[in-house]
């Protein structure tokens, strides 16, 4: 018989106030089955939702809700709470939680247990449409990634409130997925491993106050960087302008233009991992103005010349070339035949182990969106993944990548 996949594993769950509140219980119940010891804690707005004695009769636990509670700290203590467990799951992950995570506040017991934990964690959110979408929420959403904190989900649907779109909790039958992945995963797969990922748009001065760029935000290849580190690689992430946050644990170095880029790279070098994410501007201006260019009645002509292809030097590079080189390719093909034709030919040409393809075209909203749809070509053919938030595809690249690596000799 085989042991249940997270027997002797602690695992606390935060039960924040929303009405996926519910969903909470029958995770609880996953958990449990899965051979977890789950304690949990309610938030005030929690309590609104769900009973602190159904999760008490479900989890097996006490409950915990009060953060100055007497019998509570001189019993346990709101820090031993936040180290004792393997893992700590938030689920739902309201728009108010994440939020006074993303501030680093600790004004009741969960978010005081968050802020004090040194344990991964796991935030399922659950919202309303509208404010899963508003920036501050994508902001807080993108700083606490930044800051290691894992996401799954929401998903797209019809949501309580009786609107429809992202906003929903993942089913508990997935959150325990990743939860037994996470627990399973040797995290520190690519420990003594050194990585290098570009990221971003690049920017090409045409004047002082002009410059060729693109709609690029970076999420995808900072959250590649951010998941390289995770499983303990040495990385470097080399970016363009951007909003995204700096990922803990990575050396960052912050670039504009493509030949920026290329040196930075070049720097870096060598490595055990490359990863291509950056949309390089193809182009610069040949003769960038010295002083802002004014109108003369006559439309003026931009002579451009060729950026260096930075996926290709370093695919070329010889004996200096890491052992899994990896690009990416953006293309405004909606045909999956098609463009993972392209990817396989951009393959060959460029030199790289895997590319991975996506189509970019307007109405799929992955360039600066939340998602991707991705298919990874490698010279054993191509592998078509669902739409997955970036964080998600980042995930699964660098399982793949720390699967792929053993096999290969190291950077010299
Ligand atoms: N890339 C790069 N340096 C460049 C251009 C592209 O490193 N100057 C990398 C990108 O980071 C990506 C891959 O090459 O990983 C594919 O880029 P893409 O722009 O799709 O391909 P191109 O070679 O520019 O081909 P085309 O635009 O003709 O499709």
């Amino acid at each position: 018989m085989t042991a249940a996949p997270l027997s002797g594993r602690h695992i606390l769950l935060v039960i924040a106030g929303g009405i996926a509140a519910y969903k909470a219980l029958e995770l609880i119940r996953r958990l449990k089955d899965g051979g977890a010891r789950v304690r949990c804690v309610l938030t005030k707005a929690g309590a609104e939702f769900v009973t602190p004695l159904s999760v008490a009769a479900l989890s097996g636990e006490k409950v915990h809700q009060e953060l100055l509670s007497l019998t509570d700290e001189s019993e346990m203590g709101h820090i031993r709470l936040a180290r004792e467990s393997d893992l700590i799951v938030v689920a739902p992950a309201t728009a108010d939680i994440l939020a006074r995570m993303a501030a680093g506040m600790a004004n009741d017991l969960a978010t005081a247990i968050l802020l004090a934990t040194d344990k991964p964690v796991l935030a399922a959110p659950a919202m309303n449409v509208e404010m899963w979408a508003k920036p501050v929420t994508q902001r807080n959403v993108a700083q606490l990634a930044a800051d290691g904190i894992q996401f799954i989900g929401p998903s797209a649907g019809d949501l309580a409130c009786g609107e429809t779109g992202a906003g929903r909790m993942t089913e508990p039958a997935d959150i325990l997925a990743r939860v037994e992945a996470l627990l399973a995963a040797p995290v520190q797969s690519l420990a003594g491993k050194t990585a290098l990922v570009t990221s971003g748009p690049t920017r090409e001065a045409i004047d002082p106050v002009r410059y060729i760029g693109n709609y690029s935000s970076g999420k995808q290849g900072h959250a590649i960087a951010a998941a390289l580190a995770r499983r303990g690689a040495h990385v470097t992430l080399v970016t363009g302008p951007t909003a995204q946050p700096d990922p803990a644990g990575v050396t960052v170095r912050h670039v504009e233009t493509g030949r920026e880029m290329l040196e930075a790279v070049e720097h870096a070098m060598p490595v055990d991992i490359a990863v291509f994410a950056a949309a390089v501007a193809d182009w610069r201006a040949a003769e960038p103005m010295a002083v802002k260019t004014k109108k003369s009645g006559e439309t003026p002509r931009l002579a451009l010349v060729e950026n260096p292809d930075i996926l290709a030097t370093v695919a070329k590079a010889g004996p200096k070339r890491p052992a899994l080189v990896i690009g990416f390719a953006a293309e405004t093909e909606s045909n999956a035949e098609a463009l993972i034709g392209r990817a396989q030919q951009k393959r060959a040409a460029k030199n790289c182990d895997w590319v991975i393809a996506n189509d970019v075209s307007p109405g799929t909203q992955v360039l600066g969106g939340a998602r991707n749809t991705v298919h990874v070509v490698s010279a054993n053919g191509a592998e078509s993944w669902p739409t997955l938030d970036k964080r998600e595809v980042a995930e699964r690249l660098v399982e793949r990548i720390a699967a792929a690596l053993p096999a290969r000799a190291p950077a010299a």
